[in-house]
């Protein structure tokens, strides 16, 4: 258990412990919680969370959701849900904040 990463979810104050390499889509589904998605690779913008703790702790945005959240024009709070992915926690994650 001691590798597993803590993700929450607020408002709802869900809790999860998911493997590293866990994107965070996959990981509100481990919660029971539904993050919409559309093209699930970092291209179409559908699914920004705002990520309140563990920034560092999620592995760094790739080229294409750095470049779908610079179009949008998104605070650097923000990550999409579908390409980020866990490395370790705690990370606290806000939904419905976009
Ligand atoms: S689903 Fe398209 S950017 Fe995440």
């Amino acid at each position: 258990m001691s590798d597993l990463v803590e993700v929450s979810f607020l408002p709802d104050e869900k809790v999860v412990w998911v493997q590293p390499g866990t994107t965070l889509v996959a990981a509100g589904d481990a919660a029971g919680l539904e993050i919409v998605t559309g093209c699930t690779r970092g291209m179409c913008g559908t699914d920004p969370v705002r990520v309140c703790d563990g920034s560092d702790r999620l592995a760094p945005p790739g080229d294409d959701e750095k470049g779908t959240l610079e179009r949008m024009g998104l605070p650097p709070e923000y990550r999409l849900a579908c390409s980020a992915t866990v490395r370790q926690g705690p990370i606290v994650i806000e939904l419905g904040s976009f």
